[in-house]
């Protein structure tokens, strides 16, 4: 492993990620809202909105709290995630509502998308082997090599996710927009490194990885 993904990791496990007690069947009773987006199993029928089926639970909870935090219509700008589709959205529900909520998209199931077969040498290669001369690391060693994450570590799955979404948080971690990865800024620092055909190369990949 490379030195700057071992500090990364160690410096994670300092942090600690709380586990979430949600109950997915109550989760179940309160997603009618989101639906119309993200789909009623959590698999989005639209590129850009985030398929959440199967994502692991306390990487969409950390999500739920701070988009609740990043995007209701009086957040200072450098706090929470925005995510402009769903401001006051979360409003309404509580700390137990988000778990269940997070219950619910975790029990279901992700569907699988294609890759581009022009972009998956590419893709492939950055995702399984980093960047080695720029410092960065494989995604694998925090995604996984079939893209399903670590839970645990606060590692989101990313195998079978819309290239189209991948492409714009990885645009958005590089530019700024997206600042919720901590203060560690393992994303933004990894996608620093990051050229546009490489996002391209690696979302198409991603899209059909599982
Ligand atoms: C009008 C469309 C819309 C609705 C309704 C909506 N969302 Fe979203 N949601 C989005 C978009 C767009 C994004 C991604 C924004 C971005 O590009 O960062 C998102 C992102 C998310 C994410 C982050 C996913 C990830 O992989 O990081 C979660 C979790 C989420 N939504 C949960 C919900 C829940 C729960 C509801 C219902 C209470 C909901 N959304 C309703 C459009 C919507
Ligand atoms: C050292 C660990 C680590 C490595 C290596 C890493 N990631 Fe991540 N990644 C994370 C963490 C942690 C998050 C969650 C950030 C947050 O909590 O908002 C994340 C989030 C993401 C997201 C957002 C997922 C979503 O649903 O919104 C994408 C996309 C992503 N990573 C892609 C990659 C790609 C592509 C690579 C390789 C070029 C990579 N990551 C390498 C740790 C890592």
């Amino acid at each position: 492993m490379n030195k700057v993904l071992v500090s990364l990791l160690l410096t994670l496990g300092i942090t600690g990620i709380a586990h979430a007690a949600g109950n997915a069947e109550a989760g179940q009773e309160k997603i009618a809202v989101c639906g119309a987006c993200h789909g009623a199993d959590g698999n989005s029928p639209a590129p850009n909105f985030p398929k959440l089926a199967g994502q692991g639970e306390s990487y969409l909870l950390k999500q739920l709290h701070d988009i609740k935090a990043g995007s209701s219509p009086t957040a200072e700008p450098s706090v929470g995630r925005k995510v402009l589709e769903m401001t006051g959205m979360l409003d309404p529900y509580n700390d137990q509502d988000l778990a269940d909520i997070a219950a619910y998209f975790a029990s279901q199931k992700m569907t699988v998308g294609m890759a581009d077969p022009a972009l998956v040498e590419q893709g492939e290669q950055l995702f399984r082997g980093g960047k080695l001369d720029l410092g960065m690391p494989a995604c694998t060693g925090c995604h996984a090599p079939n893209g399903v994450g670590n839970d645990l570590a606060g590692f989101p799955q990313l195998g079978g996710q819309h290239a189209a979404y991948t492409a714009k948080q990885l645009t958005d971690f590089r530019e700024g927009n997206r600042t919720n990865d901590g203060d560690t800024m393992i994303m933004r620092t990894i996608a620093a490194k990051l050229s546009n055909k490489d996002i391209e190369a690696l979302s198409s990949y991603i899209q059909g990885l599982h």
